[in-house]
């Protein structure tokens, strides 16, 4: 039996207490534990708590968006892999392009939460991909392997981490890289990376998601606006076939 296709929700920096909570309710009730699919969700860290109790007894996993690489200290407006954990994270989300690009981080500052969030029994969702600029300059498979080599620690197993891969001109775009693309550049980091699971991410809809999970070497998705609505989420979920 094939390992479950990971179905991540990316709540991005969305939601009150009310909605999170009525959201993650929705996707309790509807997501019907089944062996094809793994269902996370990652809220923004201040509903994280209410996300973990409202998931309580559900199948459900969830984690954070970001850590940071130590364990604590004088480190204002941080969150440690620790406390991601303490809360009852299995996930965490690392070197998104919105922080890579917004918040300046680094590959090595990838691989060092990574490692944190390794040591902290975490998985870690390592995101990649490249600009469209790249892509035009045909540099995109060069770009996307030095991100793999340089942000995955060397605590980096098949079962710890998962690798996200995400062309920046396709998140939150509504244009998603065509099936093709997809294909080829999963083929590449299958190559490089071994068993370790592939996600792809970037405009995600109910409408293209049973087409993106059947392509080869995708091992699930990571989905940002369309993880906000519940029905959405859950058609998403129903793709896997
Ligand atoms: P999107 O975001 O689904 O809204 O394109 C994906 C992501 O940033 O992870």
């Amino acid at each position: 039996m094939a390992a479950p296709k990971l179905i991540v929700g990316n709540w991005k920096m969305n939601g009150l207490l009310a909605d999170s909570t009525d959201r993650t309710q929705k996707l309790a009730q509807g997501f019907k534990a089944n062996p094809k699919s793994l269902m996370v969700l990652c809220p923004p860290a201040t509903m994280i708590g209410a996300v973990a109790a409202t998931l309580r007894g559900s199948q459900i996993r969830f984690g954070g968006q970001d850590c940071h690489h130590e364990k604590s200290g004088a480190f204002t407006g941080n969150i440690s892999a620790e406390m991601l954990r303490n809360l009852g994270c299995n996930y965490v989300i690392l070197g998104h392009s919105e922080r890579r690009q917004q918040m300046g981080e680094t590959d090595a500052m990838v691989a060092a939460k990574a490692k944190a969030a390794h040591e902290n029994h975490m998985i870690s969702i390592i995101c990649v991909g490249e600009t469209e600029a790249q892509r035009t300059n045909k540099e995109a498979e060069l770009v996307v392997k030095n991100q793999l080599k340089f942000s995955m620690p060397s605590t980096s197993t098949p079962e710890n981490t998962v690798i996200a891969y995400e062309p920046l001109w396709a998140i939150g775009s509504g244009k998603t890289a065509s099936p093709d693309a997809i294909e080829q550049m999963h083929k590449v980091i299958r190559g490089l990376i071994g068993t370790t699971r592939i996600l792809y991410g970037g405009s995600v809809t109910a409408a293209n998601a049973e087409q993106i999970l059947s392509i080869p070497n995708v091992d699930g998705v990571l989905v940002g606006g369309a993880s906000l609505k519940p029905e959405e989420f859950l058609a998403i979920a129903d793709g896997v076939k």
